[in-house]
């Protein structure tokens, strides 16, 4: 079974209570997430292989580590993954970018795919999957199976918020999959919103609510 990561950290904790509260600008909203995403992604890949390499500083020659092995392939889930693809660039700028449009039908809440444009190597590398929000779970195990159809072989979900239902279709759907968390929520209401969340995430970062 994938293994549930909760990722405490207190600067991520902070910027996250700031991102729940109503009162939030858009602006703020997404520059919040922009931060947690990256500080989310240094946790995400700390098991990234290294290897050695000499070089040679102003000082004289010296054994460092760089990465090897796979490159690293994001994959946002349109619209409110996007949000979290600028702050995890500034980190691995060489990642590749692909990307998956589901929405979610609000009567069914079922996913309903628009678009997808995965990079043609997907099967060649590191892959995370990105969404603000796993609510029922739908959508991220619905966008892991398309990059899963495509070759992508190694994937990890990172998500701002969980709740405990989509924690569980993930590890039933897609049991190779590891996720991430800044934290786990304690239910979905009726409509399918997470408890107590931060609302919907698309509107808040791009103003349509
Ligand atoms: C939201 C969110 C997830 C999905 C989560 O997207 O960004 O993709 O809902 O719900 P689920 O786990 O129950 O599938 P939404 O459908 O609102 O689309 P948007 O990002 O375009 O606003
Ligand atoms: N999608 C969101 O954006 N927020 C939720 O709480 C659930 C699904």
């Amino acid at each position: 079974m994938g293994q549930l990561n909760i990722l405490n950290h207190p600067l991520i904790q902070h910027k996250l209570s700031f991102m729940r509260d109503d009162e939030t600008s858009s602006k703020d909203f997404r520059d919040l997430l922009e931060e947690i995403s990256m500080l989310m992604v240094y946790e995400v890949t700390r098991d990234l292989p290294t290897k050695t390499i000499e070089i040679t500083t102003p000082i004289g020659p010296a054994k460092t580590q760089v990465l090897e092995g796979k490159q690293l392939g994001l994959v946002p889930i349109l619209r409110a993954g996007l949000g979290m693809v600028d702050g995890i660039l500034k980190l691995i700028p060489n990642a590749r970018v692909g990307h998956i449009g589901l929405y979610r039908d609000p009567v069914t809440l079922n996913p309903v795919e628009y678009y997808c444009k995965l990079p043609p190597d997907v099967g060649e590398r590191e892959l995370i999957v990105l969404d603000p929000m796993l609510a029922t779970g739908g959508s991220s195990s619905e966008a892991i199976g398309f990059v899963k159809k495509r070759g992508g072989r190694s994937i990890k979900l990172v998500c701002l918020i969980a709740a405990p239902e989509g924690v569980k279709r993930i590890q039933q759907d897609h049991p190779d999959v590891d996720i991430f968390v800044a934290a786990l929520d304690d239910h979905l209401n009726d409509h399918g919103y997470i408890v107590p969340g931060l609302g919907d995430a698309g509107d808040r970062i791009f103003g349509t609510r």
